[in-house]
């Protein structure tokens, strides 16, 4: 029989599809199984080839639950993708009498005059995410329900995606025979693994750097209050060592992963690198880590030229993820650049009951977006339970995010 507690969290990533079965009980989730594949069918993280992508979800899905001794038949998928951006949004509603005490409608009527829809056809709203409530000009107002006032605004922040990408992915999922609970902008749940809520208070940047795509959210509270995405990540450091060396583009994911480097100061040698079949080649390290320096800081330009203007709010520096954080001396670059601390995150100490479960502390970095989307989808699990005059399928109405945004208040 079916565990109630688990939730799986699939990552539909365009280098890796990552897949993490928890058990959610007592406050806690207890790891059951972790899976990743190199993905096929995605790009950009959008589905390009169904088929492919569907085989290689059914293959890992299978494997995951072989492993936690499960069978699965829901899951929340987290997405991500050049077309997911967010709108920053305000409302505001007038109370008759100021003896009047502010409930649940209050909140709805004012989260409507907000207009969270989408600007235009084709896009669709994925999350409605709380920033704060203005009441009778007091800011910073996290739950009205229950005050008096007589003035009632919102600030919010409406994730927007193209309903097609995300159409696509769950029918992806569909046909891999699992049910869709709920669909996830990846950069909520990541943040949900990595940062801590302190950090979140204090505003910090979060960086995913991964392998087609840079995405980045700007956290000052619990939810980022913006989200962008670049369509540019590893593989674009690779793509050009390829070019530029004549090898394959394998053949120079290896060579960046064993020998790159980003700041040409950070070598300790400039010793010969063999690589090349079946022509052996050589180049100096100093070679490669110009070829890589440039492409580097093209990419670190491109992110300051998005956040620049969120700088000066970001009092905990800016946290990296993604398998390109492991590229050394990347993180220096963007110190540099944006003159803020930056440290690779780690999966949150308190986020799991069993992290001995990985055998290398760095392994569950891989996961951080699929153990996010546990966390995250437990939260969800948790309030419908309390609301359940309110639960519906929440990705294909804008009003369904809304009272999900709502549930949060309680
Ligand atoms: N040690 C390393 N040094 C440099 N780059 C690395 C290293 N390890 C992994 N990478 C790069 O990380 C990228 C994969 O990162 P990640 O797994 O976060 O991507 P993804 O989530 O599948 O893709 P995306 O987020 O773009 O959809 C690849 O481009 C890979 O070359
Ligand atoms: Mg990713």
């Amino acid at each position: 029989m079916e565990n109630k507690n688990l939730i799986t969290g699939i990552d539909l990533g365009s280098s890796k599809i990552a897949v993490a079965i928890g058990d959610c009980k007592d406050g806690e989730i207890n790891l059951k199984s972790y899976e990743i594949e190199e993905s096929v069918g995605i790009r950009g993280g959008v589905i390009v080839d169904l088929k492919a992508a569907c085989e290689c979800i059914s293959r890992i899905i299978q494997k995951a639950e072989k492993k936690a001794k499960t069978e699965i038949t829901s899951v929340f998928i987290g997405i991500s993708g050049q077309h997911l951006h967010s709108n920053n949004n305000e409302g505001k509603i007038s109370l008759s009498t100021d003896q009047e005490e502010i409930g649940v409608q209050h909140l709805k009527e004012v989260i409507f005059k907000a207009k969270t829809s989408p600007s235009s056809l084709g896009l669709e709203v994925l999350h409605v995410l709380p920033s704060e409530f203005i009441l009778d000009n007091v800011a910073g107002v996290k739950n009205p329900i229950g005050l008096f006032g007589k003035e009632l605004k919102v600030k919010l922040t409406s994730v927007i995606g193209i309903t097609t990408a995300i159409q696509n992915a769950i029918r992806c999922v569909h046909l891999a025979g699992l049910d869709v609970e709920h669909v996830i902008a990846n950069m909520i749940a990541t943040g949900e693994a990595i940062l801590y809520p302190e950090e979140k208070d204090l505003g910090v940047g979060l960086i995913d750097l991964g392998s087609h795509l840079t995405d980045i959210a700007i956290y000052k509270g619990e939810y980022p209050a913006y989200l962008s995405s670049l369509p540019y990540g590893g593989e674009n450091l690779s793509r050009e060592i390829a070019t530029r060396l004549h090898v394959s583009l394998k053949e120079a994911e290896e060579i960046k992963k064993s020998h790159g480097v980003c700041l040409r100061y950070l070598l300790d040698n400039n010793e010969e690198i063999n690589f090349g079949k079946p022509t052996a080649k050589k180049i100096r390290k100093l070679e490669l880590a110009e070829i890589i320096e440039e492409k580097s800081e093209m990419l670190v330009s491109h992110i300051f030229a998005r956040i620049g203007n969120y700088l000066p709010l970001l009092g905990s520096g800016i946290v990296l993820t993604g398998g390109t954080s492991n590229l050394v001396g990347l993180k220096e670059v963007i110190e540099q650049k944006m003159n803020l601390p930056v440290r690779i995150g780690g999966i949150r100490t308190d986020l799991i009951a069993n992290p001995s479960i990985f055998q290398k502390p760095s392994e569950s970095m891989e996961y951080a977006t699929s153990l996010g989307l546990i966390a995250y989808g437990k939260r969800v699990r948790d309030k419908e339970k309390n609301f359940p005059w309110e639960k519906e399928n929440i990705y294909d109405k804008t009003i369904g995010k809304v009272f999900n945004w709502i549930k949060n208040f309680f």
